[in-house]
């Protein structure tokens, strides 16, 4: 079965129809890969599409939530690198609105509408709001950590190739973003007793949302997993990250804020159980900060209307 783009274009299942499901998921298994213009199972298509539109509308709202920001970073360099982070974010979105246009559900001027007028998601950590400077480091060094895990294993195995390609280029910034946070953090541990303090109380802001990010444990018959867009189960990702994070923090010094935290000789770092209904009450646009944020995107698209129709009417 041809798997590679070379194969493909040279004969089935280029134009090729899939009437089989079977038929589609062993071209899948085999490492095919599907490109816009290709054929394929209308769930796969919707499936697809809802998951890159989720992606696309948390990077807009990730990016927005670093241009908050700029004006308060300390000092010219640290402006400069959230102002790069920013345009970082923003061009994510960017590809991403692009790749699921061209899946023909939905435009991109729709998906922004349903964006602001709360129909379609989020990613939950995007629902909080970041009170001080050091919430802004727990959210480089945390959230673009596990943002940075989570992509990687999609990029790694992912059936879409539009999907895939736009990946690379995001999970290649998400790295530098993530070592960006691991900097700032570094500064902070090391700095005096109050920046040091300023942090754990991000920490204890920002943990929860962050191990959260990767969704409950995943179902055995999840469609992504079984269409070679997501690589790995969610409580895999969670559990690499959290074996990760928990002695990088507490060998700065910090306390993770899971009283139920303990390690296990043969499983390692085991975090309490997780109580999932902040998570769907989030992703429902019912998190603490999810109306403030929904209506600031939605305004400073409206605010930026003129750059629209000036590019309109130049073109
Ligand atoms: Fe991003
Ligand atoms: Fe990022």
């Amino acid at each position: 079965m041809p798997t590679t783009l070379a194969e493909r274009t040279a004969g089935p299942p280029v134009g090729r129809t899939w009437d089989d499901m079977d038929a589609f998921e062993a071209f899948l298994d085999a490492g095919g890969i599907v490109e816009a213009h290709d054929d394929m199972p209308e769930a796969y298509r919707l499936e697809v599409f809802r998951f890159i539109e989720l992606h696309a509308n948390s990077e807009l709202m990730g990016g927005l939530t670093e241009r908050d920001w700029i004006p308060k970073a300390p000092g010219l360099r640290l402006k400069q690198i959230f102002l790069a982070k920013t345009q970082d974010e923003i061009g994510h979105a960017h590809l991403l609105y692009m790749v699921a246009a061209d899946m023909g559900k939905k435009s991109r001027p729709e998906m922004l509408d349903d964006l602001f007028a709360g129909r379609t998601r989020f990613h939950n950590v995007f629902h909080y709001q970041a009170v001080t400077w050091a919430d802004q480091i727990a959210i480089a060094y945390l959230v673009d950590a596990a943002a940075f895990a989570s992509q990687r294993a999609v990029f790694q195995n992912c059936s879409y190739g539009p999907y895939k390609r736009v990946l690379k280029r995001i999970v290649a910034e998400e790295g530098f973003h993530m070592r960006h946070g691991e900097e700032m953090l570094m500064r902070l541990a090391e700095g005096s007793e109050i920046q040091h303090r300023m942090f754990q109380e991000a920490l204890d802001r920002w943990w929860m949302p962050a191990v959260q990010l990767f969704g409950p444990d995943s179902s055995d018959d999840d469609p992504l997993m079984r269409w070679h867009i997501k690589s790995q189960r969610n409580e895999t990702l969670r559990h690499a990250y959290v074996q990760k994070y928990v002695p990088l923090l507490q060998g700065y010094g910090f306390t993770i804020p899971d009283e139920g935290l303990r390690h296990d000789p043969d499983a390692g770092w085991l975090i309490s159980d997780i109580d999932w209904s902040e998570l769907r009450a989030t992703m429902r646009n019912g998190g603490p900060d999810s109306r403030r944020r929904i209506a600031t995107a939605a305004g400073s698209h409206a605010d930026t209307a003129w750059v629209r129709e000036a590019l309109e009417a130049a073109a």
